[in-house]
């Protein structure tokens, strides 16, 4: 089906959709597990995840194993037909450990040292954490790897945090003479010259201190590249351990939504597949969009099928208030990462804990056990997913790409010195991702790194940082014939954050046919008119570039401020291709009439016409097969939706053909099989 065989092995093992979440059977007396894999059995659970912070339990002295339990958890778990994906716990050291060797402690970005009682305690370039992770990830190897339960393996979990340690400054120095090879290089890359922080030995050389004062914006770009990585070299020293005992099944660790501190394109390049853990707020009208932006990019990391790792059955218990999901919403929120390219539907957690931290985070089964809305919601949805265990496995195709890059977000947002530091990354890449979404286009997410030539159009929304590949490759793109929509402050700098000369916007002015003599952040609540040369007028605010049209035609103009009468959007033709280049922040309505055009001219349709903005829509198909698999998702609580499909379409969930029209309901969903 793919070449991903250790996938294609993990699907056939669990047959259909990954059904189940975390377990932690640890937490209860020995006579609850019996009924935990009864109440599975009946809700249609296929997986479980197990042990991901039982080290305490697993290794209570060091060096002294207590796998008792866990053999009969697995024993029992394989006799009741339940896969396990099999965590190694290295994400909440044991006392022993942090109170013997007190240098595993994380200090922070603050100077405190993060002490124990919470999770993630651990410094990842502590040698003595590895070393004992290391030991913990062997056991666990030598004893289960070949268990014919453990069809997965789940290094640590939510790999964090960022350490400010001694030994992180022996690492960060390893990893610069890596990247520079010389001082002189990195003194170069730096521009150490400035504020004379010229370095003449290694020695000299430490983590940015951030808390005391500004620091040298290269060398925070930097400490973020080398965080990401060390942070990374843990995940793959414990992969290559469970590797060495079992070659064949899938290994992965589990993402987090918009996560700043790794660059997960680099991390997914070194696990089987992609998984997220996902938790939109219900109290948010808007957070299923970037929900599905997170799903768009788990899906793009390997252009493959991934896992929805963790999702809550209800509200959640880290916020200052936890919304329920609606009846529906939890259904609505699976087949929205199915819709995506997710292969599982998977939650933490199986059972509600009745103390810690998470005591009143909702569970598949919830304190109240069956006799809650929750579970019956959860079985219910167990039984149903079967109905489309077909489309696992199938794949999704887009002709528009949004660049989502690590090193783009930390330059625009982690080095500060710019003409205005409240840029938020991840807000400005959703604000251009969502009128695609609700005007129902497939996306995929780019970085630099990415091949472009697949797509008609490809949006750079504010990507201060580029570097020279991106910029060859994106030039490549808009010869050729693509159409790209660039919005402000772009181009800017190198990828050693430094200004690109002569003009802004740097890497872009051939593209965008213009040059930039200064950016102009508005004042605070400072609004400009705009007026485009069909006539419509909208309003801007947060920014304004000072444009000077080279080669470029001008779409729209303020005709407000001290700009009144100069360009706020460019339209350029570059080769075969053309660029659009939004100078400004334009109102949420003009940027999407903006997008929508832009890509309506480029010749992409969208995936269905006629659905209102609150249903969503994508589409999966079998890679090799004749089939698509056409997901509707209606997001609005009071409206009832009609949406026009293809005639031949067979409702999977209704087990009815469409007739041509599939009416859901307020929080309704459909999967519809065309071909
Ligand atoms: C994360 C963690 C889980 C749990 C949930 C709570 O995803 O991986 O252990 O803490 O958050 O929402």
């Amino acid at each position: 089906m793919s070449d991903n065989s250790r996938m294609d092995a993990f699907r056939a093992c669990v047959g259909g959709f990954a059904f189940g979440g975390d377990y932690n059977p640890e937490q209860w007396d020995r006579s609850v597990w019996d009924e935990d894999v009864a109440l599975m059995r009946r809700a249609g659970v296929n997986l479980v995840t197990l042990g991901v912070f039982a080290w305490a339990s697993l290794e209570p002295e060091p060096g002294r194993f207590t796998f008792d339990w866990m053999d009969e958890v697995i024993d029992l778990l394989h006799a009741n037909g339940v896969s396990v994906d099999l965590a190694t716990p290295t994400a909440a050291p044991p006392v022993w450990l942090t109170d013997g060797h007190p240098e595993v402690h994380p200090v922070m970005e603050d100077g405190e040292t993060f002490g124990f009682g919470n999770r993630l305690h651990f410094d990842p370039t502590s040698p003595r954490y590895r070393e004992h992770a290391a030991r913990i990830t062997t056991a666990l190897a030598e004893r289960y790897a070949h268990h014919p339960a453990v069809v997965m393996w789940h290094i640590s979990n939510e790999y964090g945090p960022v350490p400010y340690t001694p030994q992180s400054a022996i690492a960060f120095r390893a990893w610069l003479r890596r990247r520079y090879g010389t001082l002189a290089a990195l003194n170069d890359a730096w521009y150490t010259r400035f504020w004379s922080q010229v370095y003449t030995s290694w020695d000299q050389v430490n983590p940015p201190e951030i808390p005391r004062s500004w620091s040298n914006p290269t060398r925070r770009l930097d400490y973020k590249r080398f965080v990401s990585d060390a942070l990374l070299e843990c995940f793959v020293m414990e992969r290559d351990i469970v590797r060495a005992h079992r070659d064949d099944v899938p290994i992965l660790t589990n993402f987090m939504r918009f996560y700043r501190h790794a660059d997960y394109w680099r991390w997914a390049a070194e696990e089987d597949a992609a998984a997220l853990d996902i938790y939109p707020d219900p109290g948010h009208a808007d957070s299923h969009v970037s929900a599905a932006l997170n799903f768009d990019l788990m899906r793009s990391l390997r252009g493959e099928p991934w896992l929805l790792m963790e999702q809550a059955a209800s509200g959640v218990s880290q916020w200052r208030v936890n919304n329920v999901k609606r009846p529906g919403q939890l259904r609505l929120g699976s087949y929205q990462a199915i819709a995506h390219g997710a292969d599982s539907v998977l939650f933490f957690q199986w059972r509600a804990g009745r103390g810690g931290h998470e005591r009143f985070h909702s569970a598949m089964l919830p304190h109240s056990g069956t006799a809650s809305r929750t579970w019956r919601e959860v079985e219910a949805l167990g039984r149903e997913l079967p109905a489309i265990a077909e489309a696992v496995g199938t794949v999704s195709h887009a002709e528009i790409a949004v660049l989502f890059d690590w090193n783009a977000w930390w330059g625009l947002t982690e080095t500060h010195g710019l003409p205005r530091n409240d840029f938020d990354y991840p807000a400005v890449v959703t604000d251009h991702y969502r009128p695609l979404l609700q005007a129902h286009h497939a996306v995929d997410m780019v970085n630099f790194a990415s091949d472009l030539s697949g797509y008609r159009v490809v949006v750079v929304p504010n990507a201060y940082l580029v570097d020279d590949r991106f910029v060859e490759e994106l030039t490549r793109f808009v010869h050729g014939g693509g159409t790209l929509v660039c919005s402000f402050f772009s181009g800017v700098v190198d990828a050693d954050n430094q200004v690109r000369q002569p003009a802004y916007p740097g890497a872009f002015r051939e593209l965008v046919g213009c040059y930039v003599d200064e950016y102009w952040p508005a004042r605070e609540g400072e609004t400009f008119d705009v007026a485009f040369a069909d006539g419509t007028t909208t309003r801007a605010d947060f920014w304004q570039d000072s444009i000077h049209p080279e080669t470029a035609t001008v779409l729209a103009s303020y005709t407000s401020g001290l700009l009144a009468g100069r360009p706020a959007v460019l339209d350029n033709a570059v080769g075969a291709g053309r660029v659009r280049y939004v100078g400004t922040r334009l109102a949420p309505e003009a940027l999407r009439d903006l997008l929508v055009a832009a890509v309506a001219d480029a010749g992409v349709t969208p995936l269905v016409a006629g659905a209102p903005p609150h249903v969503e829509v994508a589409r999966r198909h079998s890679p090799d097969g004749p089939h698509a698999y056409l997901f509707l998702l209606n997001h609005s609580e009071t409206e009832t939706a009609r949406v026009a499909v293809p005639a031949d379409g067979l409702d999977l969930l209704a087990g009815a053909p469409t007739g041509g029209t599939v009416a859901l309901g307020p929080l309704g969903v459909a999967v519809v099989r065309t071909g």
